[in-house]
């Protein structure tokens, strides 16, 4: 790999901060559809690609969508009603990754497969320039009831995407690499 890839997706990746205060502008379709597209890309479980995208850019749509999905305890999350572009992250569970593999290892597939392909579709908006939110607070009753999703997928996340207005400059707070990274053998306590 160059030196020049590796710096730019370096940089994309500490660019990349949660933006939760959007202009008014709208998004092209266009470029929700490229972000899409490098989702789709993703690696998952087995290949079982259990994600899907349901992308919500009518007002209307949006509005309906917050009453259901931003109400009592996930009030906090009203913010989200503004930004131009709401996407319904979702997983249509497969057999064999999803419910044997689980089984057996007790470990959600799904899960990780939507997150990475959630994580791929924020760094390509990070790319054309949108700003966008990761959002787990939320109720997956009202979201499903407002869209009429199918009751066989799970709702993994939202993810909120628009042009920034005013979230720049932010420090990013994280554990050091000591901390969180072992080499061959993982080190008790502190
Ligand atoms: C799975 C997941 C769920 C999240 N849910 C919310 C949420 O419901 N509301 C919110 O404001 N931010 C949410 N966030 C954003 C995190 O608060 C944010 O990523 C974290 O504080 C680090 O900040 P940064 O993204 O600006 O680097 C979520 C992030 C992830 C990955």
């Amino acid at each position: 790999m160059s030196d020049k890839n590796t710096n730019n997706l370096i940089q994309l990746i500490k660019a990349r901060q949660s933006v939760r205060r959007f202009k008014a502008e709208s998004v092209d379709r266009d470029l929700i559809v490229q972000c899409v597209e490098a989702a789709r890309l993703a690696p998952s479980a087995e290949n079982a690609q259990p994600w899907r995208f349901i992308v919500i850019d009518d007002q209307e749509q949006k509005s309906r969508l917050a009453q259901k999905a931003f109400s009592g305890i996930y009030r906090p999350t009203r913010w989200a009603e503004k930004a131009p572009v709401l996407v319904i992250l979702c997983a249509e569970l497969d057999l064999l990754a999803n419910r044997l593999g689980k089984q057996i290892t007790g470990i959600q597939y799904y899960l990780i497969d939507c997150g990475i392909a959630g994580e791929h579709f924020i760094l390509q908006a990070q790319e054309l320039g949108l700003g966008t939110c990761w959002i787990g607070w939320f109720s997956q009753k009202g979201v499903k009831k407002a869209l009429n999703i199918p009751s066989a997928w799970r709702i993994v996340s939202l993810i909120a995407a628009g042009y920034n207005a005013g979230n720049e400059g932010k420090r990013k707070i994280r554990y050091n690499t000591e901390k969180i990274c072992y080499f061959n053998i993982v080190k008790n306590g502190k």
